[in-house]
């Protein structure tokens, strides 16, 4: 991106998994690093943004310069996510949210007894459909893990949710995406699309700036 593509714009990013509380000692979680979102925080910094990063529990150290706002469940990441959104002019999700959650969280440690045990779960709420459905909304970036006919289920997501651009990878190929330092990114937008390659995130996030930036003010 050009230098300052981004000055003094506010931009918020959701970045890493959830974890949901079953028990006052056990959660459900998922593989995500963070990386990404943390990556895109850092590109959306360096091209002059104002960056708020709303994070999930990952092993990653707070970037220089940049306001985190440490969550661990879907419901405090969609809570942060509304109290940011008055000065929010690009919204950035990469969070992998957990889809559900426990319907009710043990005050206690659960006992072991039976052979068998079932957790009921209920949907948590879309965080980024949200934020899209919101008058007026931030310019709303979402993500698409897909494994399968990445462009149709992506551009579905991109009309369902209000989206402005999505950003998808297909998770069945093992030398990219979650955990892995190299992602390789089909991005729509509703008038197009386009396509980076294998990359390192770091270069691929200053990459989707660049792109997010462009289409944030177009000339
Ligand atoms: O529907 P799906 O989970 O595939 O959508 C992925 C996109 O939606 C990502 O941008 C993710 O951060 C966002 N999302 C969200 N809240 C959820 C589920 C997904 O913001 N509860």
């Amino acid at each position: 991106f050009e230098s300052g593509a981004l000055a003094g714009v506010s931009v918020v990013i959701t970045a890493g998994p959830t974890r949901e509380a079953i028990d006052p000692v056990r959660y459900i979680t998922n593989h995500s690093s963070g990386k990404m979102g943390y990556a895109l925080a850092e590109a959306a910094r360096d091209a002059g943004a104002r960056v708020t990063l709303i994070s999930g529990p990952v092993t990653l150290d707070a970037p220089d310069r940049i306001k985190v706002v440490r969550v661990n469940s879907a419901m405090d990441m969609l809570q942060a996510a509304e109290s940011e959104l008055e000065h929010c002019e690009i919204f950035i999700a990469s969070a992998a949210v957990a889809d559900y959650r426990p319907a009710e969280v043990a005050d206690q440690k659960v006992k072991k007894s039976a052979d068998e045990m079932s957790i009921q779960l209920v949907k948590n709420p879309d965080i980024v459909a949200t934020v899209a459905a919101h008058t007026p909304h931030p310019f709303t970036v979402g993500f698409a893990a897909e494994t399968q006919d990445v462009e149709h289920y992506a551009r579905g997501k991109l009309a369902r949710k209000n989206l402005d651009m999505i950003v998808a990878n297909d998770v069945s190929r093992s030398d990219i995406g979650f955990n892995s330092d190299n992602n390789a990114v089909n991005v729509y937008w509703p008038e197009g699309q386009c396509q980076f390659d294998v990359m390192n995130k770091q270069i691929l996030a200053r990459e989707l700036i660049g792109l997010v930036a462009d289409h944030f003010r177009p000339d």
